[in-house]
């Protein structure tokens, strides 16, 4: 039972903006998505922003590195010219901006809990107590939160600081002991690239209970043929070719 949308835009506005920002977040939006995925990661004070990459140069402009850069800074930095020349006032935003952008908008958010490495531990803790924290003071517009993450620790951390809040674990490839690491994060899913599927660990993972959900699906033919393997959702960049309502036509 996968109680979240199925189709769920890829790093807020898949390939048509840049990646995790606001601009994405409202470039979904007006493609129709009311479900997101986005990278969430610590500055050095410890503030939860999003970002992909640990190092700046590939989606912000500058060099150095989001662990080492103070939240007030990093803020200020440009996250969109590298897209589009359009995009120049784009700036990293803060994870609190984005879920408050995404509550105000009734957009279902899977957050990506992305740690530079050596902060694993902590990223899944603060992100998951600023995420209980937010929840507590709204009254939510959306199915709750997803988080998911490639580092066991972080969703561990998580998980010791925000047990209600669901969690997916990301696994880039089929690993044999998927069901233990399952079972000891209590996750609800197994998120994986759908390069990596195949029929017959889709069968396995339904059949233990868990939601699947796959990473990044671009062409619908792709879509409907993981679906009929049980593939619960997936996220796409290719917003304009697999719409939000893509599930319901499959
Ligand atoms: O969460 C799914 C997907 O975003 C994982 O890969 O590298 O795009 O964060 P990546
Ligand atoms: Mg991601």
């Amino acid at each position: 039972m996968w109680p979240y949308p199925k189709i769920v835009a890829h790093r807020g506005g898949g390939s048509l903006a840049p990646e995790n920002t606001l601009a994405a977040m409202q470039c979904g939006l007006d493609y129709g998505f009311r479900a997101v995925e986005f990278d969430v990661m610590l500055s050095k004070d410890g503030v939860p922003v999003l970002m992909h990459d640990p190092d700046f140069g590939r989606t912000v402009t500058g060099i150095g590195s989001v662990a080492t850069t103070l939240a007030q800074d990093l803020l200020q930095m440009d996250a969109g010219s590298w897209f589009d020349a359009r995009f120049a006032q784009v700036r990293v935003p803060s994870y609190e901006a984005v879920f408050l952008f995404c509550q105000t908008h009734q957009i279902w958010m899977n957050v990506e809990i992305k740690p530079a490495p050596g902060f694993e531990k902590e990223t899944g803790r603060v992100v998951a107590s600023l995420t209980q924290e937010l929840l507590k003071t709204l009254d939510l517009t959306t199915a709750p939160p997803l988080f998911s993450s490639f580092s066991f620790d972080a969703l561990l951390a998580a998980k010791q600081v925000a047990p209600e809040i669901a969690r997916g674990y990301l696994l880039d490839d089929f690993e044999p002991d998927w069901r233990h690491a399952l079972q000891t994060l209590d996750a609800v899913a197994l998120h994986t690239n759908q390069k990596k599927l195949t029929p017959s660990w889709a069968k396995e993972i339904k059949a233990a209970g868990y939601g699947l959900f796959c990473y990044t699906v671009n062409a619908p033919e792709r879509g409907r043929e993981i679906m009929s393997w049980g593939v619960d959702g997936f996220c796409t960049d290719r917003i304009d070719l697999i719409t939000a309502d893509f599930a319901e036509h499959v």
